[in-house]
């Protein structure tokens, strides 16, 4: 029986990138719906300004720096988090990063730090905080990957690789653990208006991506909805789900198309 959140009061809630874009807007939601927020990402400026911002809003929050991709920086984290904060009922797995560049100009220590840093820092909390949720029978995972963990596109190798991963993880766990009351939900948002974007990869994005950024509050609201509907994945903007399908049953068609609007719409 899927398992619907009714509301987020009651809960405490870790999310990882809650420093900017997504992850910010996605805390200040929660919050808003009653959870404790423990606030993760590396940047604590820009956390105490959202602990701020949530507290003046009636909630409550409390930062915790870390680097996700870092196996021990983790570990502490969460020793920190049980010792300060509290048990964790929802995990939002959302700190990441991403590049538009060839796989030829990409250098290996930065395929490897995105790996980490999308995958791993993923998996790191995931593997850490799931057991006491499997234990009190309750919990909820969120794992923001990416259209681009569905359908891969050039110039995206080893981000999609990541959220590749990312997709297969999540997928896995939330059939594995829906018996002990634990609600898996993977996001794989398309191209979003956040910081996200660097001038390198506004400078390289396809212009059907450029020009159709959708805002982070509409995603927001989508995952909020996905959540209270027991959805275990949510592609937004919805139509791009439509992709997925078209892939499966004509992927050269899929392909010819994935090149008319990326590759051949960059080089022109
Ligand atoms: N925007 C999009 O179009 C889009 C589309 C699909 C999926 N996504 C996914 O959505 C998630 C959030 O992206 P966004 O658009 O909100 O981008 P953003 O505004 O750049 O935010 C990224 C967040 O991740 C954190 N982060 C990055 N590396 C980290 C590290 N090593 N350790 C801890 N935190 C780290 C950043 O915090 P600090 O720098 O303070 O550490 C920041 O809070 C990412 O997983 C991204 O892949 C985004």
């Amino acid at each position: 029986m899927a398992k619907k959140l009714t509301t987020c009061k009651g809960l405490n809630c870790l999310i990882t990138g809650a420093s900017s874009g997504i992850g910010r807007l996605l805390a200040l939601a929660v919050a808003k719906d009653g959870a404790r927020m423990a606030l993760v990402a590396r940047r604590e400026d820009e956390l105490n300004t959202l602990k701020k911002e949530i507290e003046e809003a009636g909630g409550e929050a409390m930062v915790f720096t870390c680097d996700v991709s870092v196996l021990d920086d983790v570990k502490q984290t969460c020793e920190q988090v049980s010792r300060d904060f509290g048990q964790v009922d929802m995990l939002i797995n959302n700190a990441g990063y991403g590049h538009h560049r060839t796989f030829l100009e990409w250098d290996i220590e930065d395929q490897e730090r995105m790996m980490r840093v999308n995958y791993f820092g993923m998996m790191y909390f995931t593997k850490l905080l799931l057991p006491q949720m499997v234990e009190r029978k309750n919990g909820w995972v969120i794992f923001v990957a990416s259209v681009a963990g569905k359908l891969a596109t050039p110039e995206e190798s080893a981000y999609a690789a990541s959220k590749f991963a990312t997709v297969g993880l999540a997928e896995a766990l939330s059939i594995e653990v829906e018996d002990d009351g634990v609600h898996v939900l993977t996001v794989c948002p398309g191209a979003i208006n956040t910081p996200f974007f660097d001038e390198e990869a506004l400078r390289r994005m396809p212009p059907v991506a450029k020009n159709n950024m959708a805002d982070p509050d509409k995603l927001v609201a989508a995952i909020m909805k996905a959540l209270r509907k027991g959805k275990h994945e949510v592609t937004y903007p919805y139509g791009i789900a439509a992709g997925y399908i078209v892939r499966a049953l004509a992927p050269g068609f899929m392909r010819k198309q994935v090149r008319r609007v990326t590759l051949d719409a960059i080089n022109k």
